[in-house]
C-alpha cells in the first residue's frame, strides 16, 4: 500500500488486556517496537514529509517507549535479578541491556528533535543534516536490542518467575499505566 494511503495509527496500540500475561505483553510492545523500527527506517528514506506517521512516531518515542524501559528497569529486572540463580549469569546481560537503554534514549532525543524541526520546516527528514542517518542507527540499535531481550530475556523469565511475580510484575504495570493515564487527565 502507498504511503499516501495508509490511514494512522500505523502502530497497533498496546494491548492491555496481554496485562494478565505480563510477559507475553512484553513481548506484544517488542513487536510494536519492531514496527516503530520499520516506520523510522522508512521515514528516514522517504523524498516527502507524512506529517501524520511523524507525529505518531514522535508520540511513541516520547511515552511508549520511555514507559516501555520503566517497566523493564524498575520491574522487570530487578525481578529476575531477585530470581535468576548465579549460574544463570544474567546479571552481565542486564547490565548491557541497561546501558544500551542509556544510548538508546540519548539517540531518541536527536531523532525526537530532528523531527521536530522536521515538522517546524515542512521538510522530510533526508532534508536535515545528519537525521537520516541517527533515525537508522536508531533502528538497528532498537532492533538488536529487541532480540536480546526476546531470545534470552524473556524465555529465562518464564522458566524463573513464579506466578505470584507474574500477579506481582502485571499489577506494577498495570498501575504505571494508570497513574500515567491520570498525569495525562489531570
Ligand atoms: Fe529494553
Ligand atoms: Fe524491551
Amino acid at each position: 500500500m502507498s504511503a499516501a494511503l495508509r490511514i494512522p495509527p500505523q502502530i497497533e496500540p498496546a494491548s492491555a488486556a496481554l496485562l494478565s500475561d505480563p510477559l507475553d505483553f512484553f513481548f506484544a510492545e517488542h513487536f510494536r517496537q519492531r514496527k516503530l523500527c520499520n516506520l523510522i527506517e522508512e521515514m528516514a528514506l522517504a523524498e516527502t514529509l507524512d506529517w501524520a506517521l511523524t507525529a505518531e512516531v514522535l508520540d511513541f518515542l516520547r511515552h511508549d517507549a520511555v514507559l516501555h524501559v520503566r517497566d523493564e528497569e524498575e520491574d522487570l529486572f530487578p525481578l529476575m535479578r531477585e530470581r535468576c540463580p548465579p549460574e544463570d549469569e544474567i546479571e552481565r546481560v542486564l547490565s548491557a541491556l541497561n546501558a544500551e537503554h542509556a544510548g538508546d534514549r540519548h539517540l531518541a532525543d536527536i531523532v525526537i528533535e530532528g523531527l521536530e524541526k522536521a515538522l517546524a520546516a515542512a521538510q522530510p527528514p533526508s532534508a536535515l543534516p545528519g537525521l537520516r542517518e541517527a533515525m537508522i542507527d536508531f533502528a538497528r540499535n532498537e532492533r538488536r536490542h529487541l532480540a536480546l531481550e526476546n531470545s534470552v530475556v524473556l524465555p529465562l523469565a518464564r522458566r524463573r518467575l513464579s506466578p505470584d511475580d507474574l500477579v506481582r510484575l502485571s499489577a506494577n504495570l498495570l498501575r504505571r499505566r494508570q497513574e500515567g493515564a491520570g498525569e495525562e487527565n489531570a
